[in-house]
């Protein structure tokens, strides 16, 4: 990849391109990107009072997209804003931006921005959909939680002794909320299968676990969601759980080409259908 590659992939999510007055930057600047970022705080600012090592650092940062160099991945800062009250516990991290890859130097003024390809280890994908009321209407503002094992089948939790490697980039958790749209994206890695001793020798289908939260429903729902084509959604004792196999096909993803981003992630598009015939089927209520 290109400096410039870097850049847009690590801004493709949530970045857009705004007009340089908006942030009175010089009139030299072409192309002012704005990109979200969320960062390991060790990576930020390590020892500092109040925070622990694996809470996050987020914010918004604006940087001329010409301006990164190549060799060093150092894009000068013009501008950031601190979001979200700035600091957010760990295991809250907000999986629409890579992690690992991108950290600030605040040892000096402007600061500096740093990019390098995530590190965690797996199969990029972009998931994205709509929240959709039994009307088929967006619902906006729904908070969606996220939680998955990493590429090797492994969780990040000590419940979880599966003789699989942790990926010591990749915490599997995060959240994001809806748009006006009812529209949300996440930037993740394919989890693996993982064997759960429910029989002999089974295993779980790949799969990304989802929790839902609303202002127009005071329910946590939580529902799974797989991938097409996975031969051990056959076997699944979970996946088949659920009775009918056209509302059980609901939990499947689907591959999009279009969502997918050349040369950085393949997309699946999975909505969520809150209520009515239409609705994706749910483990608990
Ligand atoms: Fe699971």
């Amino acid at each position: 990849m290109t400096g410039t590659s870097k850049a847009s992939a690590g801004s493709k999510v949530m970045a857009a391109v705004i007009a340089c007055g908006a942030i009175g930057c010089a009139d030299a600047v072409a192309a002012i990107v704005v990109l979200n970022i969320d960062m390991p705080l060790d990576k930020v600012a390590p020892g500092r009072q109040g925070m622990h090592l694996g809470d996050h650092h987020r914010a918004r940062i604006f940087y001329d997209d010409s301006s990164i160099n190549p060799v060093t991945h150092v894009v000068p800062v013009i501008h950031m804003e601190h979001m979200m009250g700035t600091w957010v516990p760990a295991l809250v991290g907000d999986p629409t931006m890579p992690m690992g890859d991108a950290w600030l130097d605040l040892s000096a003024k402007p600061y500096r921005y740093h990019y390098k390809a995530p590190a965690f280890v797996g199969e990029r994908i972009i998931v994205a959909g709509r929240v959709l009321n039994e009307d088929a209407r967006p619902v906006p503002g729904t908070l969606l939680e996220l939680w998955q094992c990493n590429a090797a089948g492994r969780y990040r939790h000590p419940v979880d002794q599966h003789d699989a490697p942790l990926d010591p980039n990749f915490d599997g958790v995060g959240q994001v909320v809806t748009n006006e749209r009812g529209e949300y994206r996440f930037l993740t890695i394919k989890p693996g299968a993982y064997p759960w001793r429910n029989t002999q020798n089974s295993w779980r289908p790949a799969h990304i676990h989802f929790g839902v939260f609303g202002p127009a429903f005071a329910t946590r729902l939580i529902t799974q969601m797989y991938f097409p084509g996975d031969p051990l959604l056959a076997l699944d004792a979970i996946y088949l759980g659920t009775a009918d196999k056209v509302a059980r096909e609901r939990l499947i993803s689907a591959y999009d080409p279009d969502l997918s981003e050349a040369e950085w992630a393949l997309g699946y598009r999975f909505d969520i259908v809150l209520r009515g015939r239409q609705a994706t089927p749910m483990e608990s209520a």
